[in-house]
């Protein structure tokens, strides 16, 4: 439906919501109704409503204390509650709904990219201290069911498709908004406007992007990789500056250039994390790494990716051998096979790389650690190395099925015992 022609009032967005939302909403606003507290539905839920996607959490701003209230909500639905007192915030979770309440408030920064000082305040402030237009919209749920509170200009933006900041600061005050304004952008097919994107640009030449923390910024990429489409968004981010500012060795995006060409819609949200380390040398991965403060399988995945590159050459001469193949890429992360199975330029790499991934990490002997004692192997590491030495045969095309299996443990018990026996 074209978003000048919606309705919007709150009957109609409930009327689109699943059971789930449905059921805490009215939940919510129940509860509100009894604590006489003024309670709005703002930010993302109101903006995807208004343009006809659907809501998938949903975000209040309460004019009262949003801790006490999510407690409450908690104790009568018999959900889970997480609260930050600090900031006036709580998160209730229950029959697999999330529902995330904030506290009406001020926001004042003192320092560009610190957390901002918070004051308590009206529905009015809440939306002013917020990042874009269309996601500065509310729509008021109790005490009583109001129209659209759009002081901002968000409607007419989401009409005709501009992510608008709301003052000149606002990147300078929370520099992470920059990826937010790229993801937007991507997410709806909109456009950043005009004197959004100059702030935009000089707050990168400004620095500020070194004050906000790793934790931060990887949380910021972190998003971008639940995205539909993260390649355009990073390579998005690449020309704009964003990346490079965000670490030097980052402005090598041929990763993500070559990833693009050739991922089509089959991806791992992982791969495009694989895009990014592919062109960086071992140091400046593990500075990146540091920057970004990544930690187990996604620093794991950045590391692979990088030594794989180095591993090209010897892939290369394995790929007739599938049991040397498979002893050289065991271990390394999928995602980091599967994104060099797409853009290496080799085919014989990228064929060993594919034949690994669908076929050889998958090979198993047909007899188990078990059957070997059974059939007479020595308990201890030995029972190990003939599993390794069946896995390496069927691989290699030497035994099939199980009886050729068998009569192979045989041969190399034989062999073991003349061996000792000399
Ligand atoms: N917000 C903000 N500045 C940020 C992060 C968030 O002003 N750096 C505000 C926005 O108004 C946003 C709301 O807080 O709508 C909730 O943040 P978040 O959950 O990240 O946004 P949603 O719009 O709910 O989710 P998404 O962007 O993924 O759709």
């Amino acid at each position: 439906m074209p978003l000048a022609s919606r309705s919007h009032s709150l009957t109609s967005l409930i009327a689109g919501l699943d059971d789930g939302h449905r059921r805490a909403l009215e939940m919510v606003r129940r509860l509100a109704l009894k604590a006489n507290l003024p309670v709005f539905l703002v930010g993302g839920p109101v903006r995807d409503f208004l343009l006809g996607t659907p809501v998938v959490d949903l975000d209040f701003c309460i004019e009262g204390d949003a801790v006490d209230f999510g407690k409450r909500l908690a104790s009568e639905t018999g959900g889970g509650v997480t609260a930050h007192s600090r900031f006036g915030t709580a998160t209730v979770l229950f029959d697999g709904t999330r529902l995330d309440l904030v506290t009406a408030r001020c926001e004042t920064y003192s320092r560009p990219g610190q957390l901002p000082e918070v004051s308590w305040s009206s529905i009015s402030d809440d939306l002013r201290r917020r990042d874009f237009t269309v996601n500065a919209m509310a729509l008021p749920i109790a005490p009583t069911e109001g129209s659209l509170l759009d002081p901002l200009g968000g409607l007419d933006d989401l009409r005709t498709g501009f992510i608008r900041i709301l003052h000149s600061r606002s990147f300078e005050d929370d520099p992470t908004r920059m990826f937010r304004a790229l993801r937007y952008e991507q997410r709806f097919g909109f456009q950043i406007e005009d004197s959004t994107m100059e702030c935009l640009v000089s707050a990168i030449s400004a620095s500020h992007m070194n004050a906000v923390s790793g934790d931060r910024w990887r949380h910021e990429i972190e998003r971008i990789l639940e995205e539909s489409d993260p390649g355009h968004i990073l390579l998005r981010a690449s020309e704009v500056g964003l990346l490079p500012a965000l670490h030097p060795a980052l402005s090598k995006n041929d990763g993500l250039k070559a990833f693009s060409d050739s991922a089509g819609e089959d991806f791992h949200p992982d791969e495009w994390l694989a895009a990014l380390f592919d062109p960086l040398t071992v140091d400046e991965g593990e500075s990146v790494i540091g920057r970004l403060r990544l930690s187990g399988q996604r620093a794991e995945l950045a590391r692979d990716t990088i030594a794989l590159r180095e591993l090209e050459p010897r892939i290369r001469s394995a790929s007739g051998r599938p049991a040397e193949l498979f002893r050289l890429l065991s271990g390394f992360h999928p995602a980091a096979v599967a994104y060099k199975t797409k853009v290496s330029r080799d085919q014989i790499v990228a064929s060993g790389l594919r034949r690994y991934l669908l076929e050889l990490q998958f090979t198993r002997p047909v007899l188990t650690g078990g059957q070997l004692l059974e059939i007479g192997v020595p308990q201890g590491p030995v029972v190990g190395e003939i599993l390794t030495q069946l896995r390496d045969a069927r691989l290699d095309g030497i035994v099939s099925g199980e009886e050729e299996e068998r009569a192979l443990v045989r041969e190399l018990l034989d062999r073991n015992l003349e061996r000792a026996a000399k």
